[in-house]
């Protein structure tokens, strides 16, 4: 019997790539950084298993990868993957949901009182050596306390953002697409309100939306002029669900109070302008990045890759369809 062949496209943790190793003939790309298509479709041409961080899989990709029959995401966002093209191969979509979440909740939260407290602002000012006295009137920040969350997305991420909220003692209004349980609604303390009213009323509004063509610039010039003169913007979900340049502007114009930032529209290429504004705190997309959670990570995509190359239904596919 033939050994699968599987790439991978960055080193993952050792013990994770023995794992495979054991089961299939893999192939790691030495560096932690991304490959460009050429290099991906090279690497994919006599594949059957793809494992795949950050990398752009596109039809172009596809195309020259004949063998292919599975491909596991190492993230719970999937837009980087040309799904509908992989459906119509009959190749296996997988992602990672869940071990995330509490991890990139955290960071989500971190932004926020981070945005509120002020707190690069305060540690730039600590290290530069201005602190030469006490002052009453310096860094005033905003109070979590008592605040509106706006959740933008009660999936899961969402949800555990709500869950934090509530022990800050904050009122928990959001909107989904998908309406959750009453049971739900009351554990979590949230309240479903249309998105006009979640932007209008929303102190901070964090955002837990998947990036589809339906939230691509969802938030934008006519969404900021929404939201309250002291309101903050926190995106842990993807750069493109906001229109940077509008949120530039609303930020320059101080139509709204700052923004925390994880994700960019273009990253890793951020707008000088956005760079430029202290009330901006910025973090290069690093939600996931906590030891235990990646290593959670890349063994459950690793679980799916296996199961899918041994004909198994995987755990998380994203194209379940493929299988009925
Ligand atoms: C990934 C993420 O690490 O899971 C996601 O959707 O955004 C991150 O956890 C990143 O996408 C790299 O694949």
């Amino acid at each position: 019997m033939s050994l699968h062949k599987v790439f991978i496209t960055r080193p993952l943790p050792d013990e994770v790539v023995k794992r495979i190793a054991a089961q299939c003939e893999v192939r790691v790309h030495p560096e932690d950084a991304p490959l460009i298509p050429q290099q991906l479709a090279e690497a994919c041409r006599d594949v059957d298993g793809l494992m795949v961080c950050g990398a752009r899989v596109s039809k172009e990709v596809l195309e020259k990868a004949p063998l292919l029959r599975v491909i596991a995401n190492v993230a719970v966002g999937y837009d980087n993957i040309d799904v509908a093209a992989c459906t119509q191969r009959r190749i296996v979509v997988t992602n990672t949901p869940d071990v995330l979440t509490e991890t990139t909740a955290d960071l989500s939260f971190t932004l926020l009182l981070a945005t509120a407290r002020r707190l690069v602002e305060c540690d730039r000012y600590a290290r530069q050596g201005h602190w030469h006295y006490w002052k009453w009137g310096y860094f005033w920040g905003t109070d979590l306390y008592r605040k509106t969350l706006g959740v933008y997305g009660l999936g899961r991420i969402g949800k555990a953002v709500a869950r934090r909220a509530r022990g800050f003692s904050m009122r928990i209004l959001y909107y989904d697409i998908v309406r959750p349980t009453p049971a739900l609604e009351l554990e979590l303390g949230a309240q479903f309100v249309d998105p006009d009213t979640l932007l209008r009323e929303a102190d901070f509004l964090s955002l837990h939306v998947p990036l589809t063509p339906q939230t691509h610039g969802l938030i934008g010039a006519r969404e900021l002029a929404m939201l309250k003169p002291t309101a903050f913007l926190i995106n842990a979900a993807r750069g493109k669900v906001v229109d940077e340049n509008a949120l530039v502007e609303a930020l320059q114009s101080q139509r709204i109070a700052g923004a925390g930032l994880d994700v960019f529209e273009h990253e890793p290429e951020i707008d000088p302008a956005l760079l430029a504004l202290p009330n901006v705190v910025m973090t290069p997309h690093v939600g996931s990045a906590t030891s235990e959670t990646r290593l959670a990570m890349a063994t459950l995509a690793a679980e799916n890759l296996l199961a899918a190359l041994e004909g198994r239904r995987p755990p998380n596919p994203v194209n379940p369809e493929i299988f009925t």
